[in-house]
């Protein structure tokens, strides 16, 4: 396989007395989809903090694009091409839809990057031409508080394109929402890889969306790696129903 985007080698971390991470290993290579799935509570949202560089870690490294990121800020991996989305949506409320994403880039703390802040024509382009990618152009000039749960999903999905990262990190992006927008979700993601070549690690509580869409999964439990593998391997893992699927 060739070198990874992204790579977390001996994450290790703790809050208080609770071993969130204990020295996980994660590999996410370019163009794929990888998947990530566990209990409750088995780390998968603090190895997203700590990928996406939102948190310090107790031990390991990081490496994004070949280069050591462990210290880093989240603005700096924003910069560099990772975008990241929360287990609980994050719009702004009472803006309209194309409002949020407007300000999704210096949301991101592009801001200073004055130099090669695009003009705001390019911005408003960008913006239509992902909100009509994402099929809610429609909804461009609602307050997205008025969106269901799986069109802020899919406006969510559409503010974290707006820099055009190389590498998404989607926490629950299906979670709680329809059947008919999942699918939809699932379509756009399959389009961003397929054409665009964009990288993907998700966490995700349903195995027939991780079957669908993973080329790979990777199990945590209790804060270590359980099992890695195929969507198939990992079903028919012994340790891994024991531990998560046969709940
Ligand atoms: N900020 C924090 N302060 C204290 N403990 C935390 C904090 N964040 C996470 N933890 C603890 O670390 C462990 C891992 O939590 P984490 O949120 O990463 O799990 P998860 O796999 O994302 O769970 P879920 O499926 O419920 O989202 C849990 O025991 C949790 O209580
Ligand atoms: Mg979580």
């Amino acid at each position: 396989m060739s070198t990874p985007i992204l790579e977390g080698q001996g994450i290790s971390k703790a809050y208080g007395g609770v071993q969130a991470l204990y020295r996980v290993n994660i590999a996410l290579y370019p163009g794929e989809i990888l998947g990530l799935i566990g209990p409750n509570g088995s780390g998968k949202t603090t190895l997203f903090n700590a990928l996406s560089r939102v948190i310090p870690v107790d031990e390991g490294r990081i490496f994004f694009r070949g280069q050591d990121v462990t210290d880093a800020r989240p603005y700096q991996m924003a910069r560099m091409g990772l975008a990241r989305t929360f287990q609980v949506v994050r719009v702004y409320k009472k803006m309209s839809v194309l409002e949020n994403m407007l300000i999704s880039r210096s949301w991101r703390g592009v801001r200073a990057w004055n130099v090669l802040r695009p003009s705001r024509r390019e911005t408003y382009q960008r913006a239509w031409e992902l909100l009509e990618f994402f099929r809610i152009a429609h909804l461009a000039h609602m307050p997205a508080g008025a969106l269901s749960g799986g069109q802020r999903r899919l406006l969510e999905l559409a503010m974290a394109s707006m820099p055009d990262p190389e590498v998404f990190l989607l926490d629950e992006a299906m979670s709680g929402i329809n059947p008919a927008l999942v699918e939809e979700i699932k379509e756009r993601i399959q389009e961003m890889r397929q054409h665009q070549g964009k990288t993907f690690l998700m966490v995700e509580h349903n195995i027939q969306f991780i079957s669908d869409l993973c080329d790979r999964v990777v199990v945590l439990h209790q804060g270590q790696v359980l099992a890695e593998g195929t969507p198939q391997e990992i079903t028919e893992n012994e340790a891994v129903i024991e531990a998560y699927l046969g709940v």
